[in-house]
């Protein structure tokens, strides 16, 4: 392995959403954070490198995007996940979640109901709610120790008049990286009954060995045609501050409707910095993301079986894609407090509580695993001691 993935880099002290708001959120300095999804991992070299080369110029005037951007994107979702994107597909947007939230707005009624499949990822909710629409829960059901779609509530929403759906795949917090035939299954009830799907795939390249993923509007034509997908490199190569974020969609009608928003809101101009950076991750980055994808396989095993041998009462959900690990904490017999005051006070720990992603959550932690081992033995110790010692 060429990157040393073991290295601790110090990001105290850098402004890091993460790493500096512990006291604030936590009541603690020195709380080790392993909640909101960035990697405590460098980018690929050559992004800095990009990066750097950009900071030289010196002058930071209003930049343009450029055929190479485009092109880098287009080679990568062929060569990474066989789907061939038109250029005209594609259009900039500052973040995903900017993207969810003007989709909410265009392609949904006030008042107006939209499916979500719970627990998952808590902006999905805001943008729902924020929006002045209803969430319409979907609740994913699990079976053999898995998240699976509950079709046959799906379709009741549906036929309720629930138009639009918010799919996350792969899945936050549960890790399912969907495959054909459920995606297939729920593409022919969106399909059945006029539902436009926003397809959130920013997790599309950390399938773990042994998954693939499967872009939802490339596998029929029909179904390209419903679906705008939300795609970014910012989880793949850790960019997540460079705020990159761009959305596909091979409907004509859809793409102008959502253009004249993120024109309305003025978030169509290029940051100077970003088109480099993403250039060169997708260019140059792919040996660097195979070899992350490696570690953090490994990391998935190792906490797997540490809390087999040192705090059986939980059960993580094995992750098919995603560095996030789903933790089933249910045996611990501890409410919302509870679980906070464990993680926060005893453990001196922050995974993400799991009531923030749906009432289905609570009970459930999850963990960031993209950390260097080390990192990740600390918080797995302090948090096995302090459950084994909880009164
Ligand atoms: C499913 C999902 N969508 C979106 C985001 C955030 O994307 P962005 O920072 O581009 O809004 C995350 C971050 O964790 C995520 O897990």
């Amino acid at each position: 392995m060429k990157t040393d993935f073991d290295r601790i880099i110090n990001r105290r002290h850098t402004h890091s959403y993460k790493w500096d708001q512990s006291l604030k959120l936590f009541g603690d300095q020195d709380i080790l954070p392993l909640w909101v999804a960035d990697m405590d991992f460098e980018s690929p070299p050559a992004v800095r490198k990009a990066l750097e080369a950009r900071a030289a110029l010196g002058v930071y005037g209003y930049s343009i995007k450029n055929e190479a951007y485009v092109d880098a994107i287009i080679h990568w979702y062929q060569r990474r996940h066989g789907w061939t994107i038109e250029r005209e597909w594609l259009s900039d947007v500052p973040s995903v979640v900017t993207s969810l939230s003007i989709a909410v707005d265009v392609f949904s009624e006030p008042g107006g109901s939209v499916i979500l499949q719970s627990p998952v990822y808590y902006p999905f909710y805001d943008v729902i709610r924020m929006n002045g629409r209803e969430v319409a829960k979907n609740p994913l059901v699990i079976r053999n120790g898995r998240y699976e779609m509950d079709y046959d509530h799906l379709e009741e929403l549906m036929a309720g008049g629930a138009k639009l759906m918010l799919l996350c795949s792969p899945h936050n917090p549960g890790g399912r990286v969907w495959e054909r035939e459920e995606l297939l299954r729920l593409g022919e009830l969106c399909l059945k009954h006029g539902v436009t799907v926003i397809s959130d795939e920013i997790h599309c390249d950390l399938a773990l060995p042994g998954h693939r993923h499967i872009p939802f509007a490339s596998l029929s034509e029909e179904l390209s045609q419903i679906t705008l997908t939300a795609l970014a490199p910012t989880k793949t190569f850790n960019l997540p501050g460079l705020q990159s974020s761009f959305i596909v969609t091979a409907n004509a009608a859809m793409k102008r409707k959502f253009d004249y928003r993120v024109k309305a809101l003025s978030l169509h101009m290029t940051n100077f910095f970003t088109h480099e950076a993403v250039m060169a991750a997708y260019n140059e980055g792919e040996a660097w993301l195979d070899e992350l994808i490696e570690y953090v396989a490994g990391n998935v095993e190792y906490a797997i079986a540490y809390l087999a041998e040192h705090l059986p009462e939980v059960k993580p959900m094995r992750p098919d894609g995603t560095y996030l690990l789903w933790v089933d904490c249910r045996g611990l017999g501890l409410d919302i407090k509870g679980l906070k005051s464990l993680m926060f006070e005893k453990a001196r720990v922050a995974f993400s509580e799991g009531s923030a992603f749906g009432t289905e959550g609570q009970g459930w932690l999850r963990i960031n695993l993209a950390c260097p081992r080390s990192l990740l033995t600390d918080a797995l110790e302090r948090f096995c001691e302090a459950a084994s010692n909880r009164s």
